[in-house]
């Protein structure tokens, strides 16, 4: 039983978040979609709202798991869920810079590994904080963002 963490805040979870969430699925036996709440960050959306728009997404994909990370390490997540690795997208080189140095941090705390794949050109430009933005402003962001987003930016 291979397992992986896929850790994020994910506010909200958008395409590009599930694109790599599914083909980590064809890797990974079990994918635990890990939703973190740093209680000194601002979130737009509540973490059982994250949670839950995470789970009404990801229901339809076999072997996923969405649960709460907490504030805790995430080293530490991953040695709790027995994970062999951490799943990380990949946008271009800034997103390289920045996870590079907590990838070697994490294997050195508890040995695991960290797998990165390189985000599907279609969804390279996107981040949550700019289809918040663009959301906020009345722009559209259907392309990006799953139907229970969708829901909850219009409520
Ligand atoms: O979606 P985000 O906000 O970019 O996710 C960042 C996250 C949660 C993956 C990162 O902040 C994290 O790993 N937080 C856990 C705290 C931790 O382990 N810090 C040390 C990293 S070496």
């Amino acid at each position: 039983m291979r397992r992986a963490v896929c850790p994020g805040s994910f506010d909200p979870i958008h395409k590009g978040h599930i694109e790599i969430i599914a083909r980590a699925t064809r890797l990974f036996d079990e994918v635990v979609v890990a939703v973190s709440t740093n209680y000194s960050k601002q979130y737009r959306f509540e973490e059982s709202e994250r949670i839950e728009m995470a789970r009404q997404t990801l229901s339809s994909i076999a072997g996923i798991t969405v649960r709460p990370m907490g504030d805790g390490l995430l080293a530490d997540f991953c040695r709790d869920v027995g994970a062999d690795a951490i799943i990380k997208g990949l946008r271009n080189s800034t997103d390289f810079q920045y996870e590079a140095p907590m990838a070697t941090m994490n294997r050195h705390l508890t040995g695991v590994e960290t797998v990165f794949l390189i985000a599907d050109s279609h969804y390279a430009h996107i981040s949550s904080s700019l289809l918040k933005e663009v959301a906020a402003l009345g722009g559209d962001v259907s392309d990006y963002v799953p139907r229970a987003v969708i829901q909850r930016f219009e409520s």
